[in-house]
């Protein structure tokens, strides 16, 4: 089987919650598929120790500190990121977050941080970056979704909205983008081990943080948490020639959990 068309040679991949997590991951797999990288995030140390990491494969890496729902901030990463590089070629929107709040509870402050975040960030980033990417005859749009986005549970109230909302994004961007030749995709995952999954057990201790996540493992048929690097994975497909015919898709990636309804 020729791999080749899975490589990233000579591409410019710039992604947003690069910190850690799926997208320290995906800095990782992408380098060592070619790709130049650029992570962002609001914790510059932690951006430079992930760069660090990207240049020891021996790719070019740029840490640049972002609040990625800040229109203004979203606009200069753009800006310093085509400065630098003089293109973009995949962005990956990944940070996202959650507050866990009931439906009767949520305030407006929690619901426009998620959304915000979330969802409008998303938007303007990728606005801003398929202007580029239209200048240049091509593209490639990638957002970090969730499982969330097709099922719900009451304390995920507004992120299940927001993540829903995404993949409606996702669609609307790759129909009214395609004729640019920008692809945009986006992955739901399923559990996946990282900060953000551990902080939904926060208020437990760690013994019953152990009981409810052996729990939740065992919901899921494949019977385990997944890897960041198994979504990341994922990504390199979609973000290389191997996906070509593909876009306005969302990619569940869940070990099986959705299958049982
Ligand atoms: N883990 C799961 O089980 C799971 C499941 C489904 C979907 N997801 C999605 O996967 C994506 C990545 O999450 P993760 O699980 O890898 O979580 P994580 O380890 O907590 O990483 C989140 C990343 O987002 C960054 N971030 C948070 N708020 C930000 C902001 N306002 N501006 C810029 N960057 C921000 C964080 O860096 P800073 O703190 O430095 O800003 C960090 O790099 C999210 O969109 C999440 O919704 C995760």
């Amino acid at each position: 089987m020729d791999l080749s068309q899975f490589s990233l040679e000579g591409k410019v991949a710039l992604i947003t919650g690069g910190s850690r997590g799926i997208g320290e991951a995906t800095a990782i797999q992408m380098a060592k598929a070619g790709a130049d990288i650029v992570v962002s995030s609001r914790k510059l140390p932690e951006l430079e120790r992930v760069a660090g990491e990207v240049e020891k494969l021996g790719r070019k890496a740029m840490a640049i500190e972002t609040h990625a729902a800040r229109l203004d901030q979203i606009q200069n990463l753009v800006d310093t990121v085509v400065k630098e590089f003089g293109r973009i070629d995949i962005l990956v929107n990944n940070a996202g977050t959650t507050i866990g709040a009931m439906a009767m509870d949520i305030e407006e402050k929690a619901w426009d941080a998620v959304m915000n975040l979330n969802l409008k960030g998303v938007f303007f980033l990728s606005q801003a970056a398929a202007r580029v990417m239209k200048n240049n005859g091509s593209g490639n749009i990638i957002s970090v979704a969730s499982v969330n986005g097709y099922v719900t549970n009451p304390m995920t109230f507004v992120y299940s909205i927001s993540k829903a909302a995404l993949i409606m994004a996702t669609k609307s961007m790759a129909l009214e983008w395609a004729p640019h030749n920008i692809r945009v995709n986006a992955i739901a995952p399923g559990y996946i081990e990282t900060k953000l999954l551990n902080a939904t057990w926060a208020h437990l201790s760690e013994e019953e943080k152990e009981s409810v996540k052996a729990e939740s493992a065992s919901e899921i048929p494949l019977g385990r948490i997944g890897e960041p690097k198994e979504i990341a994975d994922v990504m390199i497909f979609l973000a290389s020639q191997a996906s070509s015919y593909i876009t306005g898709r969302t990619y569940i990636v869940d070990g099986g959990l959705l299958l049982k309804g």
